[in-house]
């Protein structure tokens, strides 16, 4: 098959590299020219495991392209995938379509035969019924159909998740378009990956419902983790002991700073809109929302209390700054919230995170960047980690706590033991464990 993809952000490079891997000929389009050309140039953008020697590949073997020609690209494409950003829109919270429709109008014009128009975007629903008349305006008499099969890939896993999938969903309300999207997920009926063909607003509807549950199941574990810390529990154990039954899955049990990224953060938000709009509200969801946004001060205030109660000119080291590990994405990431919190408390900081330093940078005035975990802690009065990275996870905490000012450890992620922490001087403070004394 020959696909276009719109938009070769996260989303759209991965799956674009991905469809070229199954032996489509596939070329990603993006507005942005500077993305474009490093993408010719051989450079990739983002950081994602395994994504560089899948695009250097396919692209040495002809399937997969880079364009900022829409027009052409979509002119002899048998379908069409958006894959651009769906941010918050500012005020709201309501999914900001602008992207979204901007490319629909560009697709009609482009438009020369039949071809299956896909919302791969995270879209409210309705959106492809929207798509759906925006394409007719520009085109009454262009051969079309659209569909929506949303992208459930993570980033940190994106490739492996886009090849062994968990399901593919895709809504249609068109024979041909079931028959295109049967053929271009076939190598993956062949992996007997389950294929769940529904109608395009239920499939708008499920990708919302999935992201809002798993970030419910966090929401939960954290609120499970501050009761812990009031009544002396610890939360890793109550979450293996509930994870264990299998009604309920070990997964996004892990208590931490609150959820953030380029998905959880606003997907409950536009899923909260829009059951406004219709007057079904998700109490549920809105609770995870607030919960989530007031968990970010609390974080802060752990790291104040932790500190006896004032940060006024102490340094705080910050270990890791991306939303979670193995990606340099930075949106809504808790570090963002959290450093410019301590910053207000008074706070001077020093950071590391060993891929997102680059991305960070713009994000965050006033901070001083560091070569390593040890360079960051030296002359701390408290060391902060932030996002579980690997390299943070068997440091020698002999030697950090001999580089700081004062053994402090704040373990937002509860990647060390306590008592472990304890033996080597520190004060350690976890989420949702009862305190061992240094
Ligand atoms: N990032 C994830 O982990 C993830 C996972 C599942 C679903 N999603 C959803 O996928 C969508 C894309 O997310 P992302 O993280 O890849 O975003 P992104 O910001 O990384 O990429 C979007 C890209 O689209 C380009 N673009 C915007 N308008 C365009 C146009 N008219 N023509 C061509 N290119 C255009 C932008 O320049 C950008 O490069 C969102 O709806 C998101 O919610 C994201």
């Amino acid at each position: 098959m020959r696909l276009a993809m719109i938009g070769s952000g996260y989303v759209g490079l991965v799956s674009g590299a991905c469809l070229a891997d199954f032996g489509h000929t596939v070329v990603c389009i993006d507005k942005d020219g500077d993305k474009i050309e490093r993408l010719n140039r051989g450079e990739i953008p983002i950081y994602e495991p395994g994504l560089d020697e899948l695009v250097t590949r396919n692209t040495r073997e002809g399937r997969l392209s880079f364009s900022t020609d829409l027009a052409a690209g979509v002119a002899d494409a048998d379908a069409v995938f958006i894959a651009v950003g769906t941010p918050s829109r500012r005020g709201d919270g309501q999914a900001d379509l602008s992207y979204v429709y901007a490319a629909a109008e560009e697709i009609g014009a482009a438009l020369r035969r039949f071809t299956v128009v896909v919302t791969k975007s995270t879209v409210p629903v309705g959106t492809g019924d929207e798509v759906e008349r925006i394409i007719r305006s520009v085109r009454p008499e262009a051969d079309f159909a659209v569909a929506s099969n949303p992208e459930f890939l993570r980033e940190g896993a994106a490739i492996s998740d886009f090849k062994r999938p968990d399901r593919i969903v895709i809504g249609v309300e068109d024979e041909r378009a079931r028959a295109v999207m049967s053929e271009i997920y076939r190598p993956l009926f062949l992996n007997a990956a389950p294929i769940l063909f529904t109608g395009r607003r239920t499939a708008e509807l499920t990708k919302y419902a999935a992201n809002a549950f798993l970030a419910m199941k966090i929401t939960f574990i954290n609120e499970m983790a501050d009761l812990c810390e009031a009544v002396g529990a610890d939360v890793q154990e109550v979450a293996k002991g509930i994870g264990l039954d299998n009604r309920i899955g070990s997964k996004f049990l892990h208590a931490g700073p609150g959820y953030g990224g380029s998905c959880f953060p606003k997907d409950t938000r536009a899923l909260v809109e829009t059951a406004r709009q219709y007057d079904a509200r998700t109490r549920i969801i809105e609770a995870v929302v607030n919960i989530n946004e007031e968990r970010k001060g609390a974080m802060a205030g752990k790291v104040l209390r932790v500190c006896g109660g004032s940060l006024e000119g102490k340094t705080i080291a910050v270990l890791g700054l991306t939303f979670k590990p193995n990606t340099d994405d930075m949106r809504e990431a808790p570090s963002l919230s959290l450093i410019a919190q301590l910053r207000r408390y008074g706070a001077n900081i020093r950071a590391f995170d060993p891929v997102g330093m680059e991305q960070a940078a713009p994000l965050l005035d006033g901070v001083v960047f560091a070569k390593d975990p040890y360079d960051c802690a030296t002359q701390a009065d408290a060391l902060v980690i932030v996002t579980e990275w690997d390299a943070f996870r068997a440091l020698d905490l002999g030697r950090l706590g001999g580089l700081m000012k004062s053994r402090v450890l704040v373990d937002l992620r509860n990647i060390y033991r306590p008592d472990e922490a304890a033996r080597h001087g520190f004060r350690y403070e976890g989420v949702g464990r009862p305190r061992a004394r240094s």
